[in-house]
């Protein structure tokens, strides 16, 4: 079965548990899950019951599909995102972001938790991203081409749409948030980077850096959907500080701002 044809299967079963309506797609990075729950007249679907979803290899509520309305908007979240460091092969990690694609959202926001690279950036920050460097060492848009579902070279030259990172912006300056933009790198992980390859992302013009969010807006740029991003800084990158780094301490960065972050997208995501 080609990728076509599986999409096709997994959009169909969803529209079959009642998600009629799709315009915004929304994908929440690592300990942001929460903001599922302000949706209205949910529908939850696990990922493990979607037709070619992969199995979820984490704990907790990650790998839901939830669907519903905010400010009368359709809106379908994905609570919880595969990773290429898991193990999956990168066209499963882009496959429910074009499910969503193929649901009809016209709008995507990609969320994230990152390390702060520019001297700007402190852990508690919400950094709109600006574009991207992909430094992961694949592209989900290799093999062969199905034009059904988009162009074989596709145009990545303004994947952050700027009509969407207004209105962030604009819902940041009014939450009283402090506005930051930035170049948003991502490498496979899963080890942290070294202070060395962090002075060099600086060098190439990263601000920030995390392993996923690319190749979903890479797969999302492909299919005709717009994109924006905002990465939760959760920690100093390598060598900007000098502690060591952690899983906890971006837990623990994403739990104490994850009520401004939901407010955030309550107030922006009806205006899309
Ligand atoms: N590096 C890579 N990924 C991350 C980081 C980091 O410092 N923080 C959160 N995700």
């Amino acid at each position: 079965m080609n990728i076509y044809e599986q999409l096709t299967e997994a959009v169909t079963f969803i529209k079959n548990c009642g998600v009629v309506a799709a315009e915004v797609g929304v994908v929440l990075g690592s300990g942001l899950g929460e903001f599922a729950e302000s949706l209205e007249e949910k529908t939850v679907i696990p990922y493990e019951d979607i037709p070619h979803f992969k199995k979820v290899r984490v704990k907790g509520h990650a790998g839901q599909l939830v669907a519903g309305r905010l400010g009368g908007k359709p809106v379908v979240v994905m609570r919880g995102r595969y990773h290429y460091y898991e193990g999956y092969d990168i066209a499963e990690v882009v496959f429910p972001i074009r499910t969503l694609c193929g649901l009809g959202i016209s709008k995507l926001l990609l969320t994230n938790a990152a390390g702060g690279i520019n001297p700007d950036l402190q852990p508690g920050d919400l950094m709109i991203i600006r574009d991207h460097i992909n430094m992961m060492g694949v592209n989900p848009l290799r093999g062969e081409n199905d034009e059904r579902i988009g162009a074989r070279f596709p145009d990545m030259s303004g994947v952050y749409e700027k009509n969407l990172s207004n209105i962030i912006a604009r819902g940041m300056q009014d939450s009283g948030l402090a506005v930051k933009q930035g170049v948003y790198a991502a490498l496979s992980g899963p080890s942290y980077e070294t202070p060395a390859e962090i002075k060099m992302l600086a060098v190439l013009g990263a601000d920030a850096v995390g392993m996923s969010t690319v190749p979903e807006a890479i797969a999302a740029r492909h299919m005709g959907v717009t994109v924006a991003g905002i990465s939760c800084i959760s920690n100093l990158a390598a060598g900007i500080s000098k502690n060591k780094l952690d899983h906890k301490d971006v837990t623990e960065t994403t739990g104490r701002i994850k009520n401004r972050f939901i407010s955030l997208l309550s107030k922006t995501i009806p205006l899309f």
